[in-house]
């Protein structure tokens, strides 16, 4: 049986982690949970969701790594803080069995010349304005899927259209994992957590819950009406002085099409930058309610 806790393994290389992800013997599900480290609160509940999945049986690997295929280059690849002792902690705190934090190296070789690249989800939001960036992530994930070959994954809905990718990348590529989005985690004041809330200065930190509460105010108007969600949206966003709206957009949330007679839900996505650091949000309401 896997105790997790003090006993979390630490491995660095691909066969090292192969080796002990699919141990011989090993019963129960095998859950992973993909990070780029700088671990906080958001991951820690992704975490808990991958030991109750995987149950008192199973193991959970969180692989740690920053990946520079989906940084473009003006990006805060270089400064993307990397707490590496402090994570191992928390991972073993968190009932974590086994980390796994490759080298850059060990994931891209010399000569790395394969990529993978989802051509639809990818294409709208952050794909508009990160071009290449889910080309990284597809390529690091279906990476990872095969180094661990875990049963289930666990990504946080915190990025929307991350998830959305990732699932239809492996459905496409018949990729033999069960795709798991857990809840935004956010602070008191509605901020979604994340790394990069580090580097905010004060007044923009203050001004920050203004993306929650627009979002909230889009979900509470009693319309689905696309234009006017995202008038909205920007208006609100638009009373924080520091604000900078990259996009917000109201889309099918299956497809990340625009809506249509199959639509269920709704995404309302946005990114909005303070300063240099860009933050994203997004909710669901329901399409056909009016
Ligand atoms: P990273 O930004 O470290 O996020 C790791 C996971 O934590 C992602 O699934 C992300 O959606 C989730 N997460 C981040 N903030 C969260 C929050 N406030 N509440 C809930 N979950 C949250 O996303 C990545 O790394 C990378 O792109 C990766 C998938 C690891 C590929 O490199």
């Amino acid at each position: 049986m896997s105790l997790g806790g003090p006993l979390v393994k630490i491995v660095r290389t691909a066969s090292g982690a192969a080796r002990l992800c699919r141990a011989p013997g090993s019963v129960g599900p095998l859950v992973l949970v993909p990070t780029m480290g700088a671990l906080h609160a958001g991951h820690l509940s992704l975490i808990r969701k991958a030991r109750k999945l995987a149950g008192p049986k199973g193991t959970v690997a969180v692989s740690i790594f920053v990946n520079p295929t989906q940084f473009g280059p003006k990006e805060d690849f270089s400064r993307y803080p990397r707490p590496f002792a402090r994570d191992c902690r928390l991972c073993r705190d968190a009932g974590v069995d086994i980390v796994f934090q490759p080298s850059p190296q060990e994931m891209y070789p010399e000569r790395y010349s394969t990529y993978v690249n989802e051509e639809l989800v990818s294409l709208p939001l952050c794909g508009k304005s990160r071009p290449g960036h889910f080309r990284g992530v597809c390529t690091v994930v279906l990476k990872l899927f095969n180094i661990v070959g875990p049963d289930i994954a666990v990504f946080g809905m915190k990025d929307y259209q991350q998830v959305a990718v990732i699932r239809r990348m492996t459905r496409d590529l018949n990729v033999p994992v069960r795709i798991v989005a857990a809840p935004t985690v956010r602070e008191a004041d509605g901020l979604a957590l994340s790394s990069r809330n580090a580097y905010l200065s004060a007044e923009a930190r203050a001004q920050a819950p203004v993306i929650r509460r627009a979002l909230l105010l889009a979900r509470d108007a009693g319309t689905v009406k696309t234009a006017a969600l995202e008038k909205l949206v920007r208006r609100e966003i638009g009373t924080a002085s520091l604000a900078r709206i990259d996009y917000i957009e109201a889309l099918d949330a299956d497809t990340l099409e625009e809506p249509g007679p199959e639509t269920g839900q709704l995404l309302i996505a946005c990114a909005v930058y303070f300063g240099n650091t860009r933050l994203i949000d997004n909710i669901l309401i329901p399409y056909a309610r009016i």
